[in-house]
């Protein structure tokens, strides 16, 4: 496949859609080699990931399903039942997360930029290898420092929720390009 294939291959693959195969920890360890290569300014490397299964999973659905009952402006039971649910149906979860450089030598967003970098990386791979992935940015990744320890400087950048499919991959068409280019 070209890269550019798999560049519109490549998509968000809800967890409903996830069948109950488990993903291969060498697969995993793939797409984490992935991520590895995405571009750092200063080489900071800041892309920081941990891969979630079995017992710790399910405790982290818990965690989320309660902190999201703590949080919620509008709680609505049919989400926290969700929440769980999208956990349960998911080989394994990729918490995704960014080591701010201790001399903050780079400005945040950079960090987070070249994070991001390596997540597209890591989606690519999985596209690759058939797999299906979602990155998901609920507000109760602002308290993962309460149920796992991160580092001085480490923030939580959301969930990749990982898993087989079977079928087709929803088609989404971008908006024109030309509409979001200036040629000066
Ligand atoms: C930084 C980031 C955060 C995201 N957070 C969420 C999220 O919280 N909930 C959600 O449904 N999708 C989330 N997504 C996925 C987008 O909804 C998805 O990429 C978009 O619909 C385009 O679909 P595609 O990935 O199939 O191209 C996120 C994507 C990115 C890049």
């Amino acid at each position: 496949m070209s890269i550019f294939e798999t560049i519109k291959k490549r998509r968000t693959i809800v967890p409903a859609l996830f069948n109950n195969e488990s993903v291969k920890r060498s697969d995993i360890e793939q797409l984490l080699e992935a991520a590895n290569w995405a571009p750092t300014h200063r080489r900071t490397e800041p892309w920081r990931f941990k891969v979630v299964q079995g017992q710790v999973k399910d405790d982290l659905g818990l965690f989320l399903a309660k902190k999201y009952k703590v949080i919620a402006k509008k709680f609505s039971r049919v989400k926290q039942a969700k929440i769980m649910e999208k956990m349960n149906q998911s080989s394994a979860v990729i918490l995704i997360c960014m080591q701010r450089d201790p001399n903050e030598s780079l400005p945040e967003w950079e960090e987070i930029a070249a994070t991001a970098m390596s997540v597209q990386n890591l989606w690519l791979m999985a596209t690759e290898l058939g797999l299906g992935g979602y990155w998901s940015s609920p507000k109760m990744i602002n308290y993962m420092h309460e149920f796992l320890f991160l580092e001085k400087g480490e923030r939580c950048l959301g969930l990749f929720y990982l898993g087989h499919f079977e079928g087709e991959r929803p088609e989404r068409v971008p908006g024109d390009i030309a509409d979001k280019v200036e040629w000066l």
